[in-house]
């Protein structure tokens, strides 16, 4: 308490020009009900207690360093972002399909989330870890599978997969994304991949495409079973997104203001497709060679027949659904609506879980998605049932902010706010995660 000026709620603890009888003034001017202000003397304060209230910071590292310093929390990271990137690259990363609606429910679900707490626990030291489709993972947390990730910041993929083997967590590779198979596995060799699935059209690039996942030692497939076609992405309608980025006279003048992305984009490796080993296509050629709107069922079961290692179907919306994928092979299910960017008006994953949960029973791990933004969240539906929960734009939000470094500052925040809610619900494991937990309000 050394040198604090006296305020209400530290009466007498600091020293200096607080006299004896200021304390007895100050009280009873509280007890007479009169204004504090009225009664207690005022002095012209003295350099020397001011002086102790300027500490200048030390400045450490560079202005990323700091940047990322200051934010606490994923939107604060989703400001920095916001501020850093081109517009047309935020917003694709940011937006949803049509009104945004299935996105902003999965927020609001989260909203209603109300913990029930026990106290007087154990807790000074708590284990977030748990198991995810047989191996360890440090929190119930998995970095989703994005496309085009290397848009927001040209570190893209590899970064993410180190800071998910650094942290102990899986990361998925999306078939969209910009990194090939290959790069991937050497950026983390000693990391937990998973590679995501679109089933294309052309079945033997398709089959290609999954055994060089498998040579890169790639331990799941992740089949997103939610993207028949593209959904409505109206934000990049409306700001012309193309990938890759045109030069229009509308992005230079943007680029004026970024020139620091844009320099990055021009003057590191052009973009390539995980899945395609060069690219000389418009997006809309590429979205049509590897979305498949004719899959079906009999497509999970061939796959499960081909893939010897774990298979991971990603874009169920029902527990019928959910049923389905497990009878024809699924090892484990993500509830997800694509974080609201395909179906608007989607359910809402975490209302779905439950039932989701209790459809498949022990028979496949149950993962949901959409919307998580807070260690808060990754406990809530971790209470209501869920194996482990994947983020996308809780850590692109820290990529777009500050490459790597914003990833790995993404990682930390929600690693910390799941230790803590844990702390402050009175778990110490996420055995004991139970849906006591948690409720949904109405
Ligand atoms: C920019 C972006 C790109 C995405 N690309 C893919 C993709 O290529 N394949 C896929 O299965 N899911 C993709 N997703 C969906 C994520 O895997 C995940 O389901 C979603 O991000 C979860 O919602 P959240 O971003 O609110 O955490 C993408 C999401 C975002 C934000």
């Amino acid at each position: 308490m050394r040198g604090r000026l006296p305020g209400a709620n530290d009466v007498g603890v600091s020293r200096g020009a607080w006299r004896a009888g200021d304390r007895e003034r100050h009280l009873s001017s509280h007890r007479s009900g009169g204004r504090v202000g009225a009664v207690v003397e005022r002095r012209v304060p003295r350099w020397s207690e001011f002086s102790e209230l300027i500490r200048p910071r030390r400045l450490t590292g560079d202005a990323t360093d700091r940047r990322l310093a200051r934010a606490a929390t994923i939107p604060d990271l989703r400001e920095i972002a916001r501020r850093t990137v081109p517009r047309a690259v935020f917003d694709y990363t940011d937006g949803a399909a049509g009104a945004e609606i299935s996105y902003r429910r999965s927020r609001e679900a989260f909203e209603r989330v109300e913990f029930c707490p026990s106290v007087l626990r154990d807790v000074s030291a708590v284990d977030p870890s748990t198991s995810v489709l047989g191996a360890r993972s440090a929190l119930p947390l998995v970095l989703a599978p994005t496309g085009f990730t290397r848009l927001m910041h040209t570190e893209g993929e590899p970064s993410v997969a180190r800071v998910a083997e650094q942290a102990g967590l899986v990361y998925g590779l999306s078939t969209m994304g910009t990194t090939s198979p290959e790069a991937l596995a050497a950026a983390a060799p000693g990391g937990r991949r998973w590679f995501q699935l679109y089933l294309w059209r052309d079945r033997e690039a398709s089959e290609q495409v999954v055994e060089r996942a498998r040579a890169a030692g790639f331990e799941a497939l992740v089949l997103t079973v939610d993207t028949p076609v593209a959904g409505p992405r109206l934000r990049d309608v409306r700001n012309g997104f193309t990938i890759p980025p045109a030069l229009t006279l509308r992005t230079v003048a943007n680029a004026a203001r970024h020139p620091r992305w844009w320099l990055d984009l021009l003057t590191t490796e052009p973009l390539e497709f995980a899945a395609l080993s060069s690219w000389g296509g418009t997006i809309g050629e590429l979205v049509d060679k590897v979305f498949e709107p004719a899959a079906t069922l009999a497509d999970v079961a061939g796959l499960r027949e081909r893939w010897p290692g774990k298979l991971v179907v990603k874009g169920v919306q029902s527990a019928e659904d959910a049923r389905a994928v497990v009878d024809a092979g699924a090892d484990a299910v993500v509830v997800s609506n694509h974080g609201g960017r395909q179906l608007d008006r989607a359910p809402v994953p975490l209302e779905q879980l439950p039932a989701v949960v209790h459809a498949v029973g022990d028979r496949a791990e149950v993962y949901v998605d959409g919307g998580v933004l807070d260690g808060g969240d990754v406990v809530a539906a971790v209470a209501l049932g869920a194996r482990a929960v994947l983020v996308g734009r809780a850590y692109l939000y820290g990529l777009m902010a500050g490459g790597e470094r914003g990833v790995a500052r993404a990682v930390d925040i929600l690693a910390a706010e799941i230790a803590r809610t844990m702390q402050l619900l009175g778990v110490a494991s996420v055995a004991e995660l139970t849906p006591q937990r948690a409720r949904l309000r109405a």
